[in-house]
């Protein structure tokens, strides 16, 4: 179907021709122009040029928890434009939405934190997390602790030192990145990197002793932290296994080892809990959120610290003066005020227990599609899954990268009516909108059979 005007051919061309995007293939964007040109959304559904609508099965890049229309956040930031569009938050200047906001964070953290800074997104907040370490270690006198220990495939975002943090190597690769000094683990991805024969609890203890023999060959008291999401988004929704948290967190224990969690995806609902750490039994000494903190109606995240943590900032106060970091935007009052009432509507419409119900029905029939040619390991929590596609899934042979089969699967899937992602090497990542009914869930799993049963077709 192509319903397209001479208008929007006319805005085709514009994107083609002067819009840079991030994380494209700039050669085959600037031959081919936009894949495709969202107009408009409403519910878990978004229309493309073309007239088509789909089902978003990645919440657009799992942040539109919400869906794609709510009178209550425009609302919101009508009222917020009206009142006050901006107001700085350099200099000790405030205004009231931000300072409730900060309390509101704060308290509702899954283990209770004392500050919140605002940014304006996850990048920025991991970002100054990492700034902030280095800020604090050299007021406690510890200016040589400054590594970063983090993980293969996870994802931390794209500022210079969040992406260092990053483990993806195509976001290093031609950027002379990632800086000193960032040590990555293995990808905790049972199924793919098991030895023969070993369980899950076997292999848990395995990633905490890489973790533990990195630390002491590196010096315990040169680590500044470890970053981690308690379910790596990055990398294509990878579920941790049996006792993996328990595990690592024995280690970070064992080092006095700060710990980071980054909830930019987990946080606010996506694995059935408030929180990613919830879920998982994290016990963080900060945390970083974005995302659904505003349901993506306004790019805004929060970094959550502790008295203690702060306490020390202030001391470097007393030798530097102002605290050398902000964002022209952070603590944006539209933003916050829409994150306020982002808040408000999770309470209302008890969006956390709404996941936990609908995700029996989402992760039974995810589960099912185990049982696919195609598939071979599927594991998730709450609205979020990902699926291992295979050659050989009893001899974890992966296809030849070539034949780009979760890509096919990806397209099939958009040709049937459902937004999908596939991320190298042919892992899909499923996460609709937190709001998803049983119907909706239905519908969308159905699609991706029938796209795995046409790619299977194709290429058995
Ligand atoms: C887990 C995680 N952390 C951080 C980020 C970076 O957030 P942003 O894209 O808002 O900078 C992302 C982005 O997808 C993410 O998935």
């Amino acid at each position: 179907m192509d319903g397209r005007t001479t208008a929007d051919a006319a805005l085709r061309a514009h994107d083609r021709d002067h819009h840079i995007h991030g994380q494209t293939n700039l050669r085959q964007h600037s031959e081919g122009g936009p894949v495709v040109m969202v107009t408009h959304g409403d519910g878990v559904r978004f229309t493309t040029d073309d007239g088509r609508r789909l089902i978003d099965g990645f919440s657009g890049l799992g942040c539109v928890s919400l869906g794609y229309h709510n009178d209550r956040l425009a609302e919101a930031a009508k009222r917020q434009m009206d009142t006050l569009p901006f107001a700085p938050t350099f200099y000790g200047r405030s205004h009231p939405k931000v300072a409730e906001l900060a309390e509101r964070l704060t308290t509702m953290a899954a283990v209770p934190m004392d500050r919140a800074m605002f940014q304006c997104s996850g990048s920025e907040a991991n970002d100054a997390m990492i700034k902030f370490l280095w800020y604090r270690n050299i007021a406690r006198g510890e200016p040589d602790r400054r590594k970063i220990v983090s993980r293969w495939r996870g994802y931390y975002g794209n500022t210079v030192a969040a992406v260092s943090a990053s483990g993806q190597p195509h976001m290093h690769s031609r950027f002379g990145l990632p800086l000193p000094g960032f040590l990555k683990l293995s990808t905790p991805n049972y199924y793919l990197q098991h030895l023969e024969g070993e369980t899950e609890e076997e292999f848990s203890a395995r990633m905490a002793k890489e973790f533990d023999e990195l630390v002491l060959a590196e010096g315990p008291e040169t680590i500044a932290a470890f970053f981690a999401e308690p379910m790596q988004s990055g990398g294509g929704a990878i579920r941790p296994p049996e006792g993996y948290w328990q595990a690592m967190q024995a280690v970070i224990r064992k080092h006095d080892i700060h710990f980071h969690v980054d909830e930019v995806v987990c946080g606010f609902g996506r694995t059935g809990h408030m929180w990613g750490a919830e879920a998982f039994g994290l016990k963080p000494d900060s945390v970083s959120c974005a995302k659904a903190l505003t349901a993506a109606f306004f790019p805004m995240s929060a970094l959550l610290v502790k008295e203690d943590f702060y306490q020390d900032m202030v001391r470097n106060s007393d030798e530097v003066g102002v605290l050398g970091h902000g964002f022209t935007y952070a603590g944006h009052p539209v933003g916050a005020a829409v994150a306020l009432e982002a808040l408000n509507i999770y309470a209302d419409i008890d969006l956390v227990g709404h996941v936990r119900r609908v995700s029996k029905r989402f992760l039974e029939q995810c589960g099912a599609l185990a049982d696919h040619p195609l598939v071979a390991d599927v594991r998730g929590i709450g609205l979020f899954c990902g699926f291992q596609l295979m050659a050989d899934k009893v001899k974890r042979e992966p296809f030849e990268p070539g034949r780009k089969v979760g890509i096919r699967v990806q397209d099939a899937a958009h040709d049937r009516g459902l937004y999908l992602r596939s991320i190298n090497p042919d892992r899909i990542s499923f996460m609709p909108p937190l709001i998803i009914n049983e119907d909706e869930i239905d519908e969308a799993v159905a699609i991706f059979k029938s796209a795995l049963d046409a790619v299977w077709e194709d290429i058995r």
